[in-house]
């Protein structure tokens, strides 16, 4: 069978808007949320150190992968497995790596959906004014005894999935580029803003920035190095298939290579000046920078509270990382919705139900970790959440994308992934080597020490 050139879900208008989607994406509670708070609790600098070498090496070749293989396929990742597979002779059991990928993001939105929940929760508790003044203390409790009443917290996950699901049932036109295209650049621009005052206001801002930089190799663990492989792969979406879904949107003769690239700096820059505000703040309000989940939401509003205007500030922040994590929800949904669409005909309002419907039910298990089941632990010490959290950032996404890299590097048809990437031979060597080689070989070994160190 042809392979179509255009994809039936619709068509990215440009090159930018795929980066402003596929930044979208990549930018979320990976980096405001979770990416200070594990780099605080696995020791800063030297976390940070491996997770930069993580993007470089094996971040983006495989994104490279993914838009070159959903490019090539244009259907969604179970169907564009099929289809390539069977272009490049190569076994149909590839399509597994489809089926995979929609596992993880509904594991994914089942956490991700209840997080970002709180951030809209905490638009309206800053914009109250209720942290106005407020002390450490103050803080602290106000986001204990909110993550534990039960109802609040389904309560603004179930909203939120309610968003996601109207924005992917739109489409990829007036759904998700539209809103791209306003809150990425308005997300950026605050970030500096926090940025400059963190500088400005905390008196700790070099203290926050060695906490990041100063690379100390002592105090990392191969647990470490799997969490900021895992940190790698999540806060730049790959491994599930969601970049690949949007690559086949792309269209034909925009640089992969270059776009790869892009986002990776986009969604680097963004985790680096999260830190970059988060950190100073912390310290300057004695805070531990290893307090975990609630250090966005314990922090932050601490910070906003002493600031002047900062109830309103405040609550625009919330606002702005409500979208980042909207743009990254729609796309964890995307190969799912896709895949009905192709399969069964549904039409995409009632697959963007489905789907959403499925992952929002699965999500009722994370929220339940924060209070009626906080004692319940699923496997060993964990909570539904921790199991959830730690099952697909650190199994499903690297074990994905290494398969992503083997099946671009080694099994696709040559001609194929020559002539999607399209660049000079010796770029495309440099791509392939790190496809078939560095990206499964550092996945396998970081595997093999955290089972064995
Ligand atoms: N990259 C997103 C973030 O950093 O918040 C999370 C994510 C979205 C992971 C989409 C995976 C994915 F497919």
């Amino acid at each position: 069978m042809a392979i179509a050139s255009e994809s039936q879900h619709g068509m990215w208008s440009s090159r930018l808007m795929f980066i402003l989607a596929a930044a979208g994406s990549a930018v979320g509670l990976g980096n405001i949320w979770r990416f200070p708070y594990v780099a605080g609790e696995n020791g800063g600098g030297a976390f940070v150190l491996v997770y930069l070498g993580c993007i470089l090496l094996i971040g983006i070749p495989i994104m490279a992968s993914e838009i070159l293989i959903g490019r090539a396929g244009r259907q969604s990742p179970i169907n564009t497995m099929i289809e390539v597979s069977a272009a490049s002779n190569a076994n149909p059991a590839w399509q597994g790596l489809g089926w995979m990928g929609a596992l993880a993001g509904f594991t994914i939105l089942s956490f991700y959906g209840v997080i970002a929940g709180w951030a809209i929760s905490y638009i309206f508790q800053m914009g109250s004014g209720s942290f106005t003044g407020a002390d450490a203390a103050f803080a602290g409790n106000a986001f204990s005894s909110f993550i534990g009443d039960v109802g609040s917290v389904v309560g603004w996950q179930t909203l939120f999935m309610a968003g996601t699901i109207y924005i992917a049932a739109r489409g990829v036109g007036a759904g998700l580029e539209t809103t791209v295209k306003y809150l990425m650049p308005a997300l950026f621009f605050l970030l500096v803003i926090l940025v400059l005052y963190a500088a400005f206001t905390s008196g700790k801002f070099l203290e926050g920035a060695s906490f990041l930089f100063s690379f100390n190799v002592e105090k990392l663990t191969w647990d470490g190095v799997l969490i900021a492989m895992g940190q790698a792969f999540f806060t730049l979406s790959l491994g599930m298939g969601a970049i690949m879904a949007y690559g086949a949107y792309l269209p034909k003769g925009a640089s992969i290579l270059g776009t790869a690239t892009t986002i990776a700096l986009v969604d680097t820059a963004v985790a680096l000046l999260s830190g970059m505000v988060i950190f100073p703040l912390v310290f300057a309000n004695g805070l531990e920078s290893s307090s975990g989940p609630g250090l966005m939401f314990v922090t932050l509003p601490l910070a906003f509270g002493q600031m002047e205007g900062g109830a309103l500030f405040g609550s625009i922040f919330f606002i702005l990382v409500t979208f980042a994590a909207i743009t990254s929800s729609i796309s964890l949904l995307e190969p799912a919705i896709a895949w009905l669409v192709e399969k069964r005909n549904a039409s995409r309002v009632k697959a963007a139900i489905l789907v959403g419907g499925v992952a929002w039910a699965l999500g009722l298990g994370s929220a339940f970790s924060f209070n009626i089941w906080a004692d319940f632990h699923l496997i060993g010490q964990m909570t539904f959440f921790d199991v959830m959290d730690y099952t697909s950032n650190n199994i499903l996404l690297p074990l994905g994308g290494m398969l992503i890299a083997l099946f671009a590097g080694w099994v696709m048809d040559d001609q194929m992934a020559r002539e999607e990437l399209d660049v000079s031979p010796g770029i495309y060597k440099t791509w392939q080597f790190l496809a078939r080689f560095i990206a499964p070989l550092a996945v396998l070994v970081v595997f093999i020490m955290t089972v064995f160190a």
